[in-house]
């Protein structure tokens, strides 16, 4: 089966078919820039853009950066326009797609239940916690394979700070960190996570991931596994149409 997936990011706006048999893109990916300011009508343009692209008439699955709830309504907005709360986000991408069947979901946990269900989460049982570095730090926390949704996890106060403004790779660029210095903020969160949660496993994703090997070694002293996403760029579109897919 085919769902169309789109990943709305502070850069793109990024989107494919994705073949739900195999847990991957069934065409190349299309992306638009994000609009600045980053305005719900905005967005909704680039968004049918990428759908017209490919001149879908089915079902779309869309992550959205912040809390939302029911598959439709935008609770917060930590780094988008905060015109986004309380909008009915799924009333109006289904509007300005013409009617189609939309789901909205947060894009951690869309990134999240695509690692879990292809990806370096597959068959694992227990507590499992996906996280994802970019501009902020998304979560996605799975007990048995059941996601609890919008848990914001990058928003726990990390040394008297928002956790997210000390150890996104955002933060990494924003303070000018070495790996070494930005590895220890992420030891020091993930250790934070760890003595509330107790998972077995942590997925580190977001764009940062396709470079694990310049940091995850020097992450030590978490009892936790922790492994780097095997979707990287596409677990957000992957799991946006999944969840789209579960809803229609
Ligand atoms: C938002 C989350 C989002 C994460 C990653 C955070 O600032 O509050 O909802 O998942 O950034 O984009």
């Amino acid at each position: 089966m085919q769902i169309f997936g789109v990943d709305i990011g502070g850069s793109g706006i990024k989107g494919a078919p994705v073949d739900l048999d195999r847990g991957d893109l069934a065409q190349e990916r299309f992306k638009v820039l994000t609009p600045h300011p980053a305005t719900p009508a905005g967005v909704a343009d680039g968004v049918k853009e990428v759908v017209d692209h490919f001149g879908w008439s089915g079902p779309v699955g869309l992550t959205f950066p912040g809390v939302v709830t029911g598959g439709a309504m935008v609770r917060t907005a930590a780094n988008v326009d905060q015109s986004w709360i309380d909008t009915d986000a799924r009333a109006l991408f289904a509007e300005r797609l013409g009617g189609l069947p939309v789901t909205v979901v947060n894009d951690a946990d869309a990134a999240g239940v695509a690692e879990m269900r292809y990806g370096a989460g597959k068959d694992r049982r227990g507590t499992v916690i996906v996280l994802t570095f970019g501009t902020g730090i998304g979560s996605a926390v799975f007990t048995d394979g059941a996601l609890v949704a919008n848990t914001e996890l990058g928003h726990l106060e990390l040394q008297g700070h928002d956790a997210e403004k000390r150890a996104s790779s955002k933060a990494k660029d924003d303070h000018d960190l070495s790996w070494e210095q930005w590895a220890r903020r992420v030891r020091k969160y993930l250790a934070h996570v760890e003595m509330l949660f107790s998972p077995e496993l942590f997925i580190i994703g977001g764009g940062v991931s396709r470079k694990s090997h310049k940091f995850l070694h020097l992450i030590e002293g978490i009892r936790a596994d922790i492994v780097p996403a095997q979707l990287q760029n596409n677990a957000g579109i992957v799991g946006a149409a999944m969840r789209a897919a579960a809803r229609s």
